[in-house]
């Protein structure tokens, strides 16, 4: 099998991606500016990767990160609660937090991951995503920062998997039916 000879077709590109990061890290940049001594980018594994390795070189403030992992998701469809599977090495208490994540979908994971690290004492969460699919929302939230609205369609790449697949392509896109079958 071809690299990439599975996509049906490219939603959002590479070079798209990197030009968002940048738009995205200036405004970061100065949404943060004032605080920038408490900032603390927590992303969620593994779909957020690559986008945060992107997006973090565009902001320009000194910074620190850390990983939480949860799941919420198996196969194609969302299902309620959400397990730690991983959590943060370090405190969040009084921290500004950047929450970054691959797609907000039904909206589950960011709402629960948000209200967690309320609960451990984060002074602010803000969340940027990557992708944002508002058809599928089950739950009242939105990121504070978008990266690109797509349509009702399961999506891969740049992070995000199919069956833990296809995170490695360097642009979003969807995945030929016969994939599924
Ligand atoms: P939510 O809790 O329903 O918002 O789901 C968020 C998680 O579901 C994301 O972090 C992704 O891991 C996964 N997800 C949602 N939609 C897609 C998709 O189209 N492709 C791949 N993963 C998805
Ligand atoms: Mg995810």
């Amino acid at each position: 099998m071809m690299f990439g000879s599975e996509i049906d077709k490219v939603l959002v590109s590479e070079e798209q991606i990197r030009e968002r990061c940048k738009e995205l890290g200036a405004e970061l940049t100065k949404a943060y500016e004032q605080e920038a001594d408490k900032l603390l980018v927590v992303a969620l594994l593994k779909g957020s990767v690559p986008f945060l390795s992107e997006l973090i070189k565009r902001i320009e403030l000194p910074l620190e990160i850390d990983f939480m992992d949860v799941s919420s998701y198996d196969g194609t469809e969302s299902i309620g609660d959400i397990k730690i599977i991983k959590d943060l090495d370090c405190s969040v208490k009084g921290m500004d937090i950047l929450l970054v994540e691959d797609i907000i979908d039904t909206g589950r994971t960011v709402y629960e991951v948000k209200k967690l690290l309320y609960n451990k004492g984060a002074q602010r969460v803000r969340v940027v995503s990557l992708l944002d699919k508002p058809e599928r929302r089950v739950v009242n939230i939105e990121a504070d920062y978008v990266g690109y609205v797509v349509p009702n369609e399961f999506v891969v790449g740049f992070g995000l998997d199919y069956n833990q697949k296809y995170r490695n392509l360097p642009y979003i896109g969807v995945l030929k039916p016969e994939v599924y079958q």
